[in-house]
């Protein structure tokens, strides 16, 4: 890599673009989607706790060190391991890993988004208007067994995706900055009809009733992970958007922005569902679909509720669309930067090879018998959300823990955060971070 190449690295317009960049890729269907059926299955308050935790632990910690040694590098998330170990081979091993993770996770991210855009257009034409609780569930399996369909929106979806990358960063930015806003304030009004309509005492009370004895060791082990997959952390995504940075962004305020923005996000879209759920005493067999199945029997039951849930389905696809790009940004970036290949190129590389792998993933729902059976995109979530994104995440922080020199590190923080902030951030990134992650590998590996 030259320094002309260097210098001609597009960057953030602002300290705000950045931010609200990174609030799009960490909000996304982990919290909108996810969060509440994971939280739902693991019964509800404590597991939230122990999420939180994490969040506190490992996730805020490990955000700011990789936005650190992103700007520090200038690189990607293989060209900064490479470049800032100095050739070592087993910390570029590590590089790649943060590569196929974003490769992984993307695969099927890009499915699930695809149904957004399905349940956007449905809703928009009125094709919804007699779904009840009874015919969700129904209706959604049959949806994600329909293969044409699935490969459509996977298509739509990757498609969409890549348009922006080409753009680079100035794209990134515009459309993010104005649908994150208008996602928060759609998420707060339907939280508010759902307490309208169905009461807010047993939401309340499970989410704020801390019975441990109801966590399980895979409650722990997938709050732990589901911590590195809302932060986004683990495979160099902030390092990479970190690289587009100037320098007079405070990484601190980005960080504490990023992380109150993404579990506010999280803890709303469980008030969502969950009154509707208590409420009409449904029946969640299918809990990873309630986004879909729960929300969408519910708009029903509203004047003009066709409209409100087409606006709201898309503006969780944008959700999703915010957090896609910054999937699909640290494989071009590594593309880019590692074999020359120019970016709208590397681009149109990357996007297919992850369009090939997701639609294998689009067919696993039951519209292929073969591929259900393999069970793409529950093997992928697995094994990037339980193992790759959790260790990547450990090594990333030894990595700027120990690594990378002192004096580096030191530059990327303000004087005031340098004494106040940075000796602790130092503490727990060496220590105490990868330590918490190490634990919980081990105990998932059954040590103890
Ligand atoms: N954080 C996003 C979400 O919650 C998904 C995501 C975007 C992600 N970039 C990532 C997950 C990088 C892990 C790593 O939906």
């Amino acid at each position: 890599m030259s320094d002309t190449s260097v210098q001609a690295r597009s960057q953030w317009s602002s300290s705000f673009g950045f931010i609200i960049a990174c609030v799009g890729s960490a909000v996304g269907l982990g919290n909108i989607w996810k969060f509440p059926y994971i939280a739902y299955e693991n019964g509800g308050g404590a597991f939230v706790i122990i999420y939180l935790l994490a969040i506190a632990v490992v996730g805020f910690p490990i955000i700011v060190a990789e936005m650190v040694l992103g700007r520090h590098a200038k690189l990607n998330s293989f060209g900064t391991f490479k470049k800032l170990s100095q050739n070592n081979i087993f910390w570029k091993a590590v590089g790649l890993m943060c590569i196929f993770s974003a490769t992984a996770i993307l695969s099927f991210y890009s499915v699930v988004a695809g149904w957004t855009l399905d349940y956007f257009w449905n809703s928009l034409v009125g094709n919804f208007s007699d779904m009840t609780f009874a015919t969700s569930g129904p209706r959604f399996g049959e949806f994600v067994g329909n293969g044409t369909k699935q490969i459509i929106y996977h298509t739509i979806f990757m498609f969409m995706t890549a348009f922006i990358i080409l753009r680079g960063t100035k794209g990134i930015e515009k459309a993010v900055k104005i649908l994150m806003p208008m996602l928060g304030v759609l998420v707060l009004f339907i939280s508010g009809v759902s307490f309208y309509n169905y009461g807010a005492s047993d939401t309340f009370n499970f989410m704020f009733s801390f019975d441990f004895s109801t966590i399980t060791q895979h409650g722990v082990l997938e709050a732990v992970g589901h911590a590195f997959f809302t932060l986004s952390l683990g495979l160099g995504c902030m390092i990479v958007y970190g690289s587009y940075l100037p320098k007079d962004v405070s990484l601190v305020r980005a960080g504490i922005w990023i992380t109150i923005l993404d579990t506010l996000i999280a803890v709303m879209a469980c008030f969502m569902m969950y009154p509707i759920i208590f409420g009409t005493k449904m029946e969640v067999n299918e809990s990873a679909a309630i986004l879909f199945t729960t929300l969408s029997a519910q708009f029903n039951s509203l004047p003009g509720g066709n409209i409100i849930a087409a606006l709201f389905y898309l503006l969780v696809a944008f959700a999703a669309l915010s957090s896609t790009i910054s999937l699909l940004e640290p494989l071009v970036s590594f593309i880019d930067e590692t074999y020359n290949i120019p970016r709208k190129k590397g681009t149109i590389i990357g996007a297919l090879l992850i369009w090939v792998i997701g639609i294998f993933c689009a067919l696993g729902n039951g519209a292929s018998e073969f591929f259900t059976n393999i069970a793409l995109m529950d093997k992928l979530d697995y094994l990037t959300s339980n193992w790759t994104l959790p260790v990547g995440g450990m090594l990333i922080s030894l990595f700027a823990g120990f690594f990378v020199s002192r004096e580096a590190v030191k530059a990327e923080f303000t004087e005031i955060e340098l004494a106040n902030f940075y000796p602790i951030w130092n503490f727990f990134i060496r220590y105490i971070s990868p330590l918490f992650v190490f634990i919980v590998i081990l105990y998932k590996l059954g040590v103890f």
